[in-house]
This record gives C-alpha cells, structure tokens and sequence, in this order.
C-alpha cells in the first residue's frame, strides 16, 4: 500500500468532493430533499450525463461564503490526513453566480477554507477556476475574464469541464486565450467521454500543459507520441474513467500504456465520493492494479509538481519533499 508516500493532486473538482455525511447535513439544513441523488450515504447517477445532474444537485446544498469553506477545509484536510502536500482544485465561480451566491463570496468562502486548512497541516493549495462547457460558450469565456481579472493569488489555473460532447473546442478557444494572455496555467478536460480526435482538437488549439483526462489518445499511436514529444502531462483519473465506463476495468486502463510511450502522467481522484474513490484509492490502485513501484509512483507525484501551477520558490519546497 501507499500510506507512507507523499502524495499530490492535480485533478479534483470541489463540489465533487463532498463528503456524502456533509452534504445529508448541508440538506438537512437547508431543508433539501436528497432521495433523489443520494441514498445510503452514496451519490446516485448511472451515466455521465446523470452524474452531470447529481454534481450540480449535491453542489446546490452549499450556498453560504461559509458553506464553501467548510466543504473546502473538509477536503484539503483529508488530503492532508493522507500525506498529500499539495492540491489544485478546479472550482466554479461561475456556479456561484448561478446560485445567487456570487462568484466573489464563492472564491472568498473556498480561500478561507484553504488557509484554515494550510494552518493546521501545512498543505498547500491553489485553484483552478473552470468553465463548464455544457453551459456554453459565452460563460465559459465569462469564467476565463473572472479568473483573468481576479487579484486571488490562489488562482493559477483555468480549466474547462463539463459535456465534451457538446461543441468542439474551436468554440470555446478564445476563453483559453483570455486565460493565457493573464498568466494562467491551462489544462482541459479532453479524452475522457470523447476519442482521441477530442485531444488532438486540445493540443492544437487551446495548447496546454496539462490535459484533464486525456486517456482516449491511446486510441491513436500518433497522438500519444506528440504527446509525449509535446511533454503535455495528463491529469489521470484511473477510478473515475472505470466508474463511468471508459473502460470496462483496469486491466484495459491505459495509464501504463500510456507512461511506457513516455507520456507523463499523473494520479487524481477528479470526484472522488461519486466515483467510490479517493487520492489514497488512487495510489494503491497505481501499486496494487497497475503494479507501480514506489519509485515510479514518486516519479509521477514529482511530475505533478513540475506541472503545477505554483511560482517556482513554492514548487522547489515541495519537491524537496519528495
Ligand atoms: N465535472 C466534474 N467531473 C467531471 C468529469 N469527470 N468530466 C467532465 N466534467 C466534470
Ligand atoms: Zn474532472
């Protein structure tokens, strides 16, 4: 098992995080009816677009400044209970706005969570602000100026996430382009519910060092070696693309697969009570179904920091750690 490696996570949405018992109570609290996407302390979805609904259905039960902190302190201290050091959560203000809650209260409700978090344990955490492709691309280029705007130093990233079928990400480019421009690290999800064509659609036109998922290159060997030339590093999510039926199981995941062509790859848990899954789930998976040492585990917990979007005094600490 994997309890006494140090561990980092690039890919995690917050609201996704949400322990089941937070949420029971967050409803309780607000008075929210849950049957109809939690029974027994499990998340209830059967396909990607079901788990769609259930994330925003879970994420309506946090509505204070308050309410963030706490789910984000919750999590980060979870991590922290299990040798993580250093966490990049993909958040949505545009969901703030959407909830009447607005995007400023909703960052600032996630911060303090982070320093209350950072206080006691010392990890580190910065955020990547998303736009969810589903809601198109007007808001996705609204989260993208959020983010550009924001004096939050705790911002670093933009992501993009939601239904990778619906457009192309030609329609959503110029979002990227605004985050760029301000000095953002870009990473998208592509691969994951679309083929490989979804990925070669990312490096070409958003070009990011970082592609959320990504696993569906393997299914062309040309890609996966621009890849590799390219040094794109993939944010793998092994328990989540088996809970949503990427891939029947994980002797055909391609993580391996893919780390053998020289692509670097690295280990996240996305959203992880949905998925049955967690950061610790996901590492003793790389050793126990992957059969990863616990050097090349180490080796992929040190390419996520080489990868993160952290100013380079914070990124030499933690691979200090490593
Ligand atoms: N939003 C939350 N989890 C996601 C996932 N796995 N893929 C795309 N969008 C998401
Ligand atoms: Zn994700």
């Amino acid at each position: 098992m994997t309890s006494h490696l140090r561990k980092v996570e690039l890919h995690c949405h917050l609201e996704g995080a949400a322990p089941p018992s937070l949420t029971q109570s967050q409803a309780q609290k607000y008075n929210v009816d849950t049957s109809g996407f939690m029974r027994d302390g499990i998340y209830l979805w059967n396909d990607f677009a079901e788990f769609l609904v259930a994330y925003d259905k879970v994420s309506e039960v946090y509505r204070t400044e308050e309410d963030y902190a706490l789910l984000t302190e919750a999590y980060l201290d979870e991590l922290a209970g299990i040798g993580t050091i250093y966490s990049e959560l993909i958040v949505s203000p545009d969901h703030g706005d959407r909830i009447g809650l607005g995007a400023d209260a909703y960052m600032s409700g996630v911060s303090a969570g982070i320093r209350a978090a950072k206080a006691k344990s010392g990890i580190e955490a910065r955020l990547i602000v998303t736009g969810e492709r589903h809601f198109g691309p007007e808001r996705v280029i609204n989260a993208a100026e959020y983010a550009a705007k924001s004096d939050n130093p705790l911002i670093t990233g933009f992501n993009m996430a939601g239904e990778e079928r619906m457009g192309r990400v030609a329609d959503y480019a110029r979002a990227f382009d605004i985050a760029r421009e301000a000095g953002l690290g870009i990473t998208i999800h592509a691969g994951e519910i679309c083929g490989a064509f979804s990925v070669a659609d990312a490096i070409d036109l958003v070009k990011p060092s970082r592609i959320g998922h990504g696993v569906r290159a393997v299914e062309d060997a040309d890609l996966v070696k621009r890849l590799a030339d390219l040094g794109t590093v993939l944010e793998v999510c092994p328990g989540s693309n088996i809970a949503l039926g990427v891939f029947p199981d994980f002797a055909s995941h391609p993580l391996r697969a893919l780390r053998d062509a020289g692509v670097r790859v690295t280990l996240n848990s996305d959203d992880p009570p949905f998925f049955h899954t967690s950061l610790k789930r996901e590492y003793d998976l790389a050793s126990t179904a992957f059969g990863f040492s616990d050097d090349e585990i180490n080796a992929m917990t040190r390419t996520a920091i080489e990868a993160a979007f952290v100013d380079e005094e914070t990124r030499r600490a933690l691979l200090a750690k490593i």
